[in-house]
């Protein structure tokens, strides 16, 4: 995508540059105008665009549901907002499971129409043929391993992934089967925090943690949870920031209480008008 100004967008070649000289990357999720235009002020590297919309924002009880439809809403609006992060926008279940062209149709959609500057989607090995169609496409794609939301039913549910020795084996296969597929980056969700540090030792892309622990190349949190926006559950990797429902809530019930007690609107949030038109208004309408 193109530069704006003098702010430089993030490309995928400064993500792999920050791997090399040990600057930890810091991803989070945003999935409107204004959350993106907060996190891009913030100084964030990377925005995910991710189906965990679906749950935090549409109410969805996982992300199963979201469409690409529902996709396209939110990461365009995203990009409007955004000048210098890097913006990924995550294909949706069942966008890109069904067949190699599906995927490159769909990784396109959200490529071409929704603006973000790569797609991320969630599998390993299984899923190389898929990336390396999309990526032979000139799209850049984020792989995601360990923890797979969406197909979460498969794996025994949200659990800790990577445990036993050939499960540990099998996260690390998928790593490597996607970074020679050319995938250009990794979520590593919910494994073990020494398979994550074995993982970003041993591929050359950046790896991102969500419950991967400290050795990851970088850190991914959604916006909900670490603004305290989302009260439904919050998962142990979560650092919570703030308790911005609590402060939302507290604000609207500030405002009730003034309409009620007559405090609001004030002199200063009012306009007026000559005395004599007021008077003469009156005097029409007979009050
Ligand atoms: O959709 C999403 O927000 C994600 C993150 C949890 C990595 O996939």
């Amino acid at each position: 995508m193109s530069n704006d100004g003098n702010v430089k967008k993030l490309l995928v070649s400064d993500l792999w540059a920050m791997k090399r000289e040990g600057k930890k990357i810091s991803m989070i999720t945003a999935y409107s105008y204004p959350q993106g235009l907060v996190v891009d002020e913030a100084g964030i590297d990377i925005i995910l665009v991710g189906d965990s919309l679906g749950m935090v924002e549409l109410g969805y009880k996982d992300t199963v549901p979201v469409t690409m439809e529902e996709m396209l809403m939110h990461i365009k609006p995203v990009v409007r907002a955004v000048k210098r992060a890097h913006i990924v926008g995550d294909l949706p279940f069942m966008s890109y499971n069904i067949s190699v062209e599906q995927a490159v149709t769909n990784a396109g959609i959200l490529y071409k129409d929704g603006g973000c500057d790569s797609v991320k989607l969630e599998g390993g090995s299984d899923m190389a043929d898929v990336v390396r169609a999309i990526v032979k496409a000139g799209i850049p794609v984020f792989g995601h391993i360990g923890l797979t939301p969406q197909t979460a039913a498969m794996l025994g549910g949200f659990k800790v992934q990577g445990k036993s020795i050939d499960d540990a084996k099998k996260v690390v296969e998928d790593a490597m089967a996607l970074e020679e597929a050319g995938a250009f980056a990794l979520i590593l969700e919910a494994i073990p925090q020494q398979l994550a540090e074995v993982i970003t030792q041993k591929v050359k892309i950046p790896t991102v943690g969500i419950g991967g622990g400290p050795g990851c190349d970088g850190q991914v949190l959604v916006f909900h949870d670490l603004l305290g926006l989302f009260k439904r559950f919050t998962p142990k990797f979560v650092k919570v920031y703030a308790d911005m429902y609590d402060a939302q809530v507290n604000s609207v019930k500030e405002f009730i209480k003034d309409v009620q007690e007559k405090n609001f609107p004030a002199e200063e949030h009012s306009f007026n008008m000559k005395n004599e038109l007021v008077e003469e208004l009156k005097k029409e309408l007979g009050l």
